[in-house]
């Protein structure tokens, strides 16, 4: 597949259906992880022009920061700490619309108003997280959390 994005102008949900056969190309035949969580964060970030977008990996008893697109990020968050913490921990998606309001969110950036947080699942187990802040509040909600977590779904472990 060739590496040119094609980026959409419609609603949320044209915008995630034009880009997840795009996401499925560059995922196509390639297995290394690194690689395709690298080409998924920049094809969000593109399409999207999301504040921060990317993954943390469980190694041991942290989350470790991953490929991303945006500004520098906190490298390590324990399990149950702040959004990502908490989404590992109960091994389910959470939407924050204002990130003030959720009690041990982690501040990366001052400018991240609200957040979404997809967990990565390999035999039964989160393996990762994927993150996306805004820096608008409110700005996701069920349809961001059906097609992001199809798009995970498309991850190889
Ligand atoms: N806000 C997240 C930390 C990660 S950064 O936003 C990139 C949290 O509370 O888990």
């Amino acid at each position: 597949m060739a590496e040119d994005l094609s980026i959409i102008s419609g609603t949320k949900e044209e915008a995630y259906q034009s880009l997840i056969p795009q996401i499925r190309g560059l995922l196509d035949g390639e297995l290394d992880l690194v690689a395709n969580l690298a080409n998924i964060s920049a094809a969000l970030k593109e399409q999207f022009g999301f504040f921060w977008v990317g993954f943390y990996l469980v190694k041991k008893e942290d989350l470790v920061l991953g490929p991303f697109q945006g500004p520098v990020a906190c490298t390590r968050i324990r399990k149950g700490r702040g959004v990502c913490g908490a989404a590992w921990q109960n091994a389910t998606t959470l939407i924050v619309p204002d990130v003030e309001k959720f009690p041990g969110h982690i501040a990366c950036s001052s400018l991240s108003k609200s957040e979404i947080v997809v967990p990565l699942l390999h035999g039964g187990e989160v393996v990762g997280v994927l993150d996306v802040d805004s820096d608008s509040l409110d700005s996701f909600d069920a349809t961001d959390q059906q097609y992001l977590e199809e798009i995970v779904q498309l991850l190889k472990f």
